[in-house]
Order: structure tokens, then sequence, then C-alpha cells
């Protein structure tokens, strides 16, 4: 299979096998994770096909959609990728980049590093900011049937992998235990002037959020 085909073909398996997915988890998040890697791509100095098969199997089986299970994703993509007969080495740096990708909490050490994983997770959070990361946010947060947002419950800036999985807090405290960090942790220059006007977005967004709570 040439390039072209291999790309291809990866698609057809991820539309296929995230059919009925939530909303922010969905194909069209993952086409657009691919769309915004191969942008940052082009300033960056990496392995082109393993960026663009990483950012299309990134989400292929989330653990949060799992039962926490982290290890469905990189086993269900390294099987497919076995498959298409590549090299062991492209599989393994997928696998790796699927695994690694994750921002939990942001308090874990990443057990994996390459310019391949620097790109896709630069568009996977670029992907929960701005405008598309607001709706995706509200989204998840209606698909768990919580709270839009309670005065009462504070964000909670301390939580550890567990406690930020298991959260059931309302969603507007989801912008200051993750959205709101992620500028700060981009992994690329590229990836950080996009992040910048997503993240000024955002405060615009709270900002006219609170204005209008208090009946203004
Ligand atoms: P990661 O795997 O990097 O922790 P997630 O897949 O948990 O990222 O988050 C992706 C997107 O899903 C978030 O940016 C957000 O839009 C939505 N999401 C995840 N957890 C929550 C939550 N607790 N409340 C609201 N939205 C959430
Ligand atoms: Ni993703």
């Amino acid at each position: 299979m040439n390039k072209a085909e291999l790309i291809h073909s990866t698609i057809e398996y991820v539309r296929k096998t995230l059919s009925g997915a939530e909303g922010g988890h969905d194909w069209w998040h993952v086409f657009r994770v691919w769309n915004t890697a191969r942008k940052i791509a082009e300033t960056e100095d990496v392995d082109l096909l393993v960026v663009e098969l990483g950012a299309l199997l990134h989400d292929i089986a989330d653990s949060k959609f799992h039962g926490g299970d982290e290890s469905i994703g990189p086993r269900m993509a390294g099987e497919f990728l076995s498959s298409l007969n590549l090299p062991e080495g492209t599989i393994f740096h997928v696998q790796q980049i699927i695994k690694n990708i994750s921002f939990k909490g942001g308090k874990e050490a990443r057990q994996f590093s390459s310019p391949e994983l620097d790109v896709v997770q630069d568009a996977d959070r670029l992907d929960a900011m701005g405008a598309i990361g607001i709706a995706r946010t509200f989204n998840f947060g209606g698909h768990k049937n919580r709270e839009i947002y309670n005065p009462e419950i504070p964000p909670d800036f301390n939580m550890d992998k567990e406690a930020y999985k298991s959260s059931a807090a309302p969603t507007l405290n989801h912008f200051y235990e993750k959205l709101l960090l992620l500028k700060d942790l981009m992994n690329t220059s590229t990836g950080r002037k996009m992040a910048q006007t997503r993240h000024d977005f955002m405060l615009k967004f709270l900002d006219e959020f609170y204005r209008e709570w208090e009946g203004n």
C-alpha cells in the first residue's frame, strides 16, 4: 500500500469504529486533530506518516468510554496497523503516541517522548480549547447529565489522575481544572501561538457567562 492508501484505510477504520461515539470524541474530533496535526507538522521535523496515523488513531478506544481500561486503544491500533503490514517501529511509535497523549489532570510525567507525540498532543489539546473546546465541553457535560455551573462547588486544583477521571463536578469547573491550563502545556511554537488565540476566546466566554449569570 502507498501512503495515500494507508491513510485512506485508516480513516475508514476509524470512522466505522467511532460511529455512535459521544459528539466530542467522535470522527469529527479525530478529523480536526488530524488536520491541525498536519498543519503543526509543517514547521516540525517529524515522520509525517507517524503523525498522521497517531492523530487518526489517538482516540480509537478512549479509556473513559471503556471502563477505565487504558490498554484497549493501543492494542486495537496495533492490531489494525499490523493488518496493513506496517513496520514494527512505526506501529510501536503510534502505540506510544496513543498511550501518552492524554491530559489526565496534567500531573503525570510522560513515559515516552518524541517530536511526533509533541505534534499530535498539541493538536489534540488545541481541539479542547477555543470555540470548539467550549462546544465539546458542554456536550460532554450534557452526555454525563452534569450541571452547567454551580457557584457553591468551586474548581478543585489538586486532583490526581484518579480524582480527575472520576470527577462529576459542574461543567464550568472543567475550564479551571483543565482547559485554561492547556496553553502553558503546548510543546511546539506553532501550537503555542494557536493556543493563545483559543485561550483568549475562552476567557472572553467566561467573562460573558458570569456577566449574564448575574443578570446583566
Ligand atoms: P484527556 O484524555 O487529555 O484528559 P479528555 O479526553 O478527558 O482529555 O478530554 C477531552 C475533552 O472532553 C475535554 O477537552 C472536554 O471538552 C471534554 N471533557 C473531558 N472531561 C470533561 C469533564 N469532566 N467535564 C467537561 N468536559 C470534559
Ligand atoms: Ni482526542
